[in-house]
């Protein structure tokens, strides 16, 4: 077995596909991923839920949804209310209102409580890395979006192990430095477990990503070249994008909590080009998915 495992598809035909932007390291650019490809999906035509996993809820908020001002219900009710061994748990919420509509994409958002999440299903009985699993199969919502678009948390614990247990493709943006290239191992150790686990097949990888890349430093170069190529070699040539380079444009779009879609000016184009990309390549291998 290589550095990295290679992973077979769990996907289920004629239906939505979930994604999820995963790295337990933070600050690689997983919220910035995750919000803006569900923009060029959604401007592909498809129908995008974008959901939170995350405590931070970063997501949420650049989603116009802040939930540290309001005492709205989260995913983290709906997950503990598909719980039926919970029930002194539950609480009033309903899917369709917790779901907020945007221009574009709908968001289900994340609040600071589902960092409690995994204290709240310590003594279940249900196996606890399918919670968000069987709640995505019983909601429908796959049937209502083309796209489940889900931002995690920079960490590998239940909530992680929930979404790969959940997801059909992972998207992995990464920084190219030595440290990154360890993480990655450890990242696909614990997506070996769990199919080890056989609790279910395990997502494809559809795309790493690398991100915050400066390529005028030699030394970045030539790691992003070597992480490359052992990555190429595990999961096949074109599993690396092109690199995002730091560009201040995706800061500015964020402080305004819009995506690189919502601008015109000459800067943005060439982010949205690299975003179409994405998009095209996730269609891609929704479609030979398909078919296979
Ligand atoms: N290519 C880029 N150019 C410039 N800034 C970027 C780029 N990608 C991400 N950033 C900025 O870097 C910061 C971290 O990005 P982001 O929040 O997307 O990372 P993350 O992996 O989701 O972090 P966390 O693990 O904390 O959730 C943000 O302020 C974001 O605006
Ligand atoms: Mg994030």
């Amino acid at each position: 077995m290589g550095f990295f495992n290679k992973k077979k598809s769990n996907q289920n035909k004629n239906s939505g596909k979930v994604l999820a932007f995963l790295n337990q390291k933070g600050g690689v650019g997983k919220t910035t991923m995750a919000f803006n490809t569900a923009h060029a999906l959604a401007s592909s035509g498809k129908r995008v839920l974008c959901l939170d996993m995350d405590p931070q809820s970063n997501l949420s908020l650049l989603c116009g949804v802040d939930t540290d001002e309001s005492d709205k219900p989260t995913i983290h009710q709906l997950l503990i209310n598909s719980i039926k061994e919970l029930k002194p748990l539950h609480a009033g919420a309903l899917l369709h209102d917790v779901i907020e509509k945007g221009e574009y994409v709908d968001i289900l958002p994340a609040g600071q409580e589902l960092s409690g999440f995994e204290l709240s299903v310590a003594g279940i009985s249900m196996p606890r890395q399918l919670i968000l699993k069987k709640f995505l199969e019983e909601s429908a919502l796959l049937e209502r979006y083309d796209y489940v678009i889900i931002d995690g948390p920079p960490t590998l614990g239940l909530l992680v192990v929930n979404i790969m247990c959940a997801a059909h493709g992972l998207l992995v943006p990464f920084r190219p430095d030595e440290f990154s290239r360890k993480g990655l191992g450890h990242f696909y150790e614990v997506l070996s477990n769990i199919e080890d686990m056989g609790v279910g097949a395990t997502p494809q990888v559809v795309a790493h990503i690398p991100n915050l890349v400066d390529l005028r430093r030699k030394i970045e170069s030539e790691d992003l070249s070597r992480i490359q190529a052992e990555l190429e070699e595990e999961f096949g040539g074109g599993c690396v994008t092109e690199p995002f380079f730091n560009r201040a444009p995706l800061v500015r779009s964020q402080a305004e909590r819009k995506s690189v879609y919502e601008f015109q000016a000459k800067e943005f184009l060439a982010l949205q080009g690299q975003f179409d990309s994405i998009a095209q390549k996730i269609n891609n291998w929704n479609h030979s998915e398909s078919l296979s």
